[in-house]
């Protein structure tokens, strides 16, 4: 258990983007590491345990019976520096499987941050079992931690931050979160640092999950930077939300994450038109994994979009894209 003091408590500021283009700051740099971007080892498993639940659109994530053993999970550090010469942490998602997840922040540096208190936040892009389940993992390490999560999350999420369990999914904390649990509504932007926000967008999600958000950052000199979990909201509502709510929001410089566009192997026509519509953004730079799929990356590097490679190491597969243990600087 760490014994560091904890970093104090958040007040998000909360700003209604239809009174205008919402100035969210700056920062001077952001920096994110990828501990893991790997959902889950073999999609063929995935899938057969959803399709005895009764499919995708069908299937309850805390009610089906995941092979554990399948189970890996994403989880990112994100680093802002303010123009004040702060440092920030965020961490983003908490993986699947908690011994994986402890494995990665080992591997990482992460644990030794979290018990020494030199993160500030842990956000919850969405309750999908592999961005959630390896919560323990984190906690266990600082049970205090201020905690981000949309306010569209199930009470069965809600219970299971505070030290409950699923058996027959096999999702279970142990250690209970002790800290500020921040629930962000959709509507507004919330302003967290000065160059960081947060924008909760409301709808269904696959495995019986309703809603995701996701953080934009302004890099000063260069840009909006777009940073997501799963981005089930789709990529061009992510950017189209900055381009039309966000101060600057005309020129975006990068995008970070999951894109969910071939989440298991097929790229359907919708994400191919997906990202073909990508061009206009005129981004500088794309770190994209997990979710966004092998075969979208392939169609993005083929259409000479600036996609950043990875060392396809600990547990990644390919070094087209940005994988585990590598880092995306902004
Ligand atoms: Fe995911
Ligand atoms: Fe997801």
């Amino acid at each position: 258990m760490g014994d560091g003091e904890q970093r104090p408590g958040l007040t998000p500021r909360s700003v209604d983007p239809e009174q205008g283009p919402v100035d969210i700051g700056q920062c001077r740099a952001l920096r994110v590491t990828c501990l893991s971007e790997v959902g889950w080892w073999d999609d063929q498993v995935v899938l057969e345990a959803v399709g005895r639940a009764g499919g995708l659109e069908r299937a309850e994530q805390w009610t089906t019976p995941w092979d554990s053993g399948n189970a890996a999970g994403c989880c990112h550090l994100i680093e802002v520096e303010g123009l004040d010469g702060s440092l920030r942490r965020i961490l983003l998602d908490a993986a699947w499987n908690p011994a994986f997840l402890e494995w990665r922040l080992q591997a990482t540096g992460v644990a030794a941050l979290l018990e020494q208190g030199q993160v500030d936040l842990l956000y919850l892009s969405h309750e999908h079992m592999d961005h959630f389940w390896g919560l323990e993992a984190v906690l266990r390490h600082a049970p205090e931690l201020t905690m981000m999560v949309p306010s569209t999350l199930s009470l069965k999420a809600l219970k299971f931050i505070f030290g409950g369990g699923f058996a027959q999914a096999g999702a279970n904390n142990r250690v209970a979160h002790h800290g500020q649990l921040l629930k962000m509504p959709p509507g507004p932007v919330h302003l967290l640092w000065p160059g960081c926000a947060s924008v909760t967008f409301d709808l269904p999600i696959i495995l019986g999950v309703r809603g995701e958000q996701s953080l934009y950052f302004n890099v000063q000199d260069k840009g909006i930077v777009c940073v997501t979990g799963c981005c089930h909201q789709g990529v061009t509502a992510l950017l189209d939300f900055a381009r039309q709510h966000l101060a600057g929001g005309q020129d975006l410089h990068g995008l970070y994450g999951g894109l969910h566009l071939a989440p298991f192997g097929q790229l359907s026509p919708q994400a191919e038109e997906a990202i073909f519509n990508l061009e206009q953004y005129g981004l500088k730079k794309l770190a994209v994994n997990h979710c966004t799929g092998l075969k979208a990356v392939e169609l993005m590097r083929e259409l000479a979009y600036p996609v950043e490679g990875g060392r396809a190491s600990q547990g990644s597969q390919s070094p087209l894209y940005l994988g585990n243990g590598d880092t995306a600087v902004f």
